[in-house]
């Protein structure tokens, strides 16, 4: 393609300055996020664009923004929380129970606004009830754009991101102000947000539970399998993992999980298999 050297120019330059590796993304997405951001600009061609970056640090910001897809609203596939409400997170409870364990983790890979984490939170409290104070629960929302990231922990939304929500807990978990929906302290306290590239490795280990929805989407195989590695080595033996509706384990790691439910995209961690991150 005619701006291929530039465009591989571009992301060796932002993998040199902000550390962030956009070379094992998928091209055909991403070229076309790339041309819109240098229109929006207003630079006529890569090198112009380049030139900007020279000059203006804060570019690289929006241009992160807008490389990142961050389409995202709450219970997101409405049967795989209904799996985790019905199924997986009594699972993990009762195991917990049974060994005497309060803390439980949790964390949402690529959480974009915290609609994921938040809808996770919501469960939680929904399936222990009054009994959540005998747990430590924590949920950790990842992401690699900050600006996303800074408006997150506020949890307010419009109505666009609710579309999902049943009006029950709607009613139950929410707080209008004006045209917008906050989401209660109680689910919000569950939750902590941090800056982190899935590319580069893990922010935490023994993970019972891993949401990774709708982002190896925009990765070529080599960087899906080693996202895969780190989202397995961030898990505890038998934690669960969930991947978006499209999505697939490559066939290296195929064997490392078991399969919980294929249609939801619902595995579980080998308790006996150990592979390197
Ligand atoms: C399409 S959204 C998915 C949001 C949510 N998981 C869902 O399924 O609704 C993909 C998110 O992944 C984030 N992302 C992209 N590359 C990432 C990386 N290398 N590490 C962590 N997050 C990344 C994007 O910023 C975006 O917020």
């Amino acid at each position: 393609m005619e701006d291929d050297k530039e465009y591989r120019f571009l992301l060796d330059k932002i993998m040199r300055n902000v550390n962030i590796d956009f070379r094992e993304y998928r091209p055909q997405v991403l070229k076309r996020r790339v041309r819109h951001r240098l229109h929006a600009a207003g630079c006529k061609n890569y090198w112009d664009y380049i030139a900007l970056l020279n000059n203006d640090l804060r570019e690289y910001d929006r241009l992160i923004e807008t490389l990142t897809i961050k389409e995202s609203y709450f219970f997101r596939d409405t049967e795989v929380f209904k799996l985790l409400e019905d199924g997986i997170i009594p699972e993990i409870v009762s195991q917990k129970q049974a060994e005497g364990v309060k803390k439980i983790r949790a964390w949402s890979c690529g959480t974009a606004h915290g609609q994921e984490a938040f809808s996770m939170g919501i469960l939680f409290r929904e399936v222990l009830g009054n009994k959540i104070k005998d747990f430590d629960i924590k949920i950790l929302a990842t992401d690699i754009d900050k600006d996303a990231l800074e408006k997150a922990p506020w949890g307010s939304y419009d109505g666009r991101a609710l579309r999902k929500m049943s009006p029950h807990l709607l009613f139950k978990y929410f707080t209008r102000v004006r045209n917008r929906y906050v989401v209660s302290d109680r689910v919000r306290v569950l939750v902590s947000f941090r800056h982190h590239d899935i590319v580069s490795g893990i922010p935490k280990r023994s993970m019972d539970l891993v949401l990774c929805r709708n982002l190896l989407i925009y990765f070529q195989k080599e960087l899906q399998e080693k996202v895969l590695r780190n989202l397995h080595a961030a898990l505890s033996p038998g934690g669960f993992l969930v991947l978006g509706k499209t999505e697939n384990l490559t066939d290296q790691m195929r064997g490392c999980f078991e399969v919980v439910d294929l249609i939801e995209r619902l595995y579980r961690k080998q308790s006996s298999l150990s592979v390197r991150a």
